[in-house]
């Protein structure tokens, strides 16, 4: 993808920073988003296959919440979905411009599988609606009467057609974001490690690596943590408007979340782990250490949030623990963000390095000087005008009077502007100027030919 390259510009160090502080952001936004949009994907899946096969009505109606859970406006989709993952494609390819990593083309592609994705989710959320809706049909025996055996059949045909596609949609929707995700990871991890830039530009060079491996885990288990948190917020807070009334099914979901909460928290820290001892050496540091242990300690709190929900059997600290959650994701991204920062200082300060290059080169173009040519007419309007013009007398002689004995001697009047001595008793002695050799001849130069031309 050439365009990218050409769309590129070498950032100063300055603007480097900028952008790694945007891919943080970014970041932010997409993954705790994109977490909600997958868990609950994931979970209204797993949900809708249990109902069909137990014909049983609380999982269908879970499910049904589930994908509802995020799916409620498109935009969203599009403004923390969309964007910030098109954004970091773009600061990717800024920051490393010139290294041949396919790493924003890799977020691209994921981006492609992203939106693919959202359209089928979209469409299995407004399947499942269809399906209701011919459900209540069902319900209410319309759909058995004999009276018009046309309308019947097509609806049998419609109710079958949504079922399919329900189930297909849902589950090609589910397939397209693990895709998303697995690239999207990939493509980070090959970004923070330097080791492997030569070589690991190949897909499958990403796919398999241990490093993706772990953190397509995490990323699973944080995703299944933070949609049981954000249900339990939207459903279960003390002052939601949209408390479930059915108290069967309040308690099995209720049951489920804070188990699968709990469970995903302490499978967290193992990952977590192995995820810090599997990072490459060059991109550790105390701060990457450090935001570890914080983030150790944010998973146990996680863990505890959960823990004493399901022994008190009630959903008392639903708000508490979505805020952490969100600490969680932003303790984790900011971590792997620093890794990220610290393994690539090298490359960064070639990168600088570029920058100045690139700068000078367009100075060049621009003004055509780079060095600064020493002019004669500037130190002239700097120093000399205070006492001198070319035809009349100020401080010192007019140029016009004084030049003439100059012509063809540009030597001495280099050595009179270095060294003045007194030459007219009409005048005061001209006080030494300080120049260097270069700016007297400059000088010198200047006035001979302007006095020349002037005459
Ligand atoms: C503070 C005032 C002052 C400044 C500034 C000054 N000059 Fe002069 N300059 C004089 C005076 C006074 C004389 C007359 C000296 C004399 O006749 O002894 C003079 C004389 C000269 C002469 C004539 C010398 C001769 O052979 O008669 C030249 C040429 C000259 N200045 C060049 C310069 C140039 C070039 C600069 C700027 C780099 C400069 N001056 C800046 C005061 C100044």
């Amino acid at each position: 993808m050439e365009f990218l390259d050409k769309l590129v510009i070498p950032q100063s160090a300055h603007h480097m920073v900028l952008l790694k502080y945007l891919l943080v952001l970014t970041f932010i936004l997409f993954i705790s988003y994109f977490s909600v949009l997958f868990g609950s994907t994931a979970l209204s899946l797993y949900f809708n296959r249990k109902a069909r096969k137990t014909n049983n009505k609380t999982f269908s109606r879970f499910s049904k919440d589930l994908i509802d859970l995020v799916t409620f406006n498109k935009s969203i989709a599009f403004g923390l979905g969309f964007i910030p993952l098109l954004s970091s494609a773009f600061c990717y390819s800024q920051l490393l411009h010139q290294t041949q990593l396919k790493v924003a083309e890799f977020i691209l592609i994921s981006l492609v599988f992203y939106l693919f994705g959202v359209v089928l989710i979209y469409v299995y959320k407004y399947s499942f609606h269809l399906k209701d809706i011919f459900g209540y049909l069902e319900g209410k025996n319309i759909l058995s009467t004999n009276e018009n055996d046309l309308i019947l059949e097509e609806a049998a045909r419609y109710k079958t057609n949504s079922e399919h596609l329900l189930r297909k949609s849902g589950r090609y929707g589910l397939i397209f974001f693990i895709v998303a995700v697995y690239l999207f990871l990939g493509a980070v991890n090959l970004a923070s490690d330097v080791d492997s830039w030569k070589d690991a530009n190949s897909l499958f060079g990403i796919l398999f690596s241990l490093r993706t491996i772990i953190a397509f885990t995490q990323f699973i288990f944080a995703s299944l943590a933070i949609t049981s948190g954000y249900f339990l917020y939207i459903y279960f807070r003390p002052n939601s408007d949209k408390k479930i009334s059915d108290e069967a099914y309040s308690n099995y979901s209720k049951k489920f979340l804070l188990t699968t909460g709990l469970i995903a928290t302490l499978v967290l820290p193992l990952v977590i782990v192995a995820g810090v001892l599997l990072k490459p050496v060059v991109s550790l540091s105390f701060g990457v250490f450090g935001l570890t242990v914080i983030l150790l300690f944010i998973v146990l709190l996680l863990a505890n949030f959960f823990y004493f929900m399901i022994k008190e059997n009630e959903v008392k600290y639903s708000s508490s623990l979505l805020y952490v959650l969100v600490l969680f994701f932003v303790f984790a991204i900011i971590k792997d963000q620093l890794a990220f920062d610290t393994s690539t200082k090298d490359q960064f300060a070639v990168l600088a390095d570029n920058f100045n290059k690139y700068e000078k080169k367009e100075r060049e173009l621009l003004g055509g000087v780079v060095e600064v040519k020493i002019n004669g007419a500037d130190i002239y309007n700097g120093r000399c005008i205070a006492c001198h013009a070319f035809d009349h007398r100020v401080v010192g002689p007019p140029y016009n009077s004084v030049l003439p004995k100059y012509e063809g001697k540009e030597d001495e009047l280099i050595k009179f502007i270095l060294n003045p001595v007194k030459k007219n008793p009409d005048y005061p002695a001209m006080p030494n100027q300080g120049l260097k050799p270069n700016e007297a001849k400059a000088v010198a130069e200047w006035l001979l030919q302007t006095y020349k031309s002037g005459k």
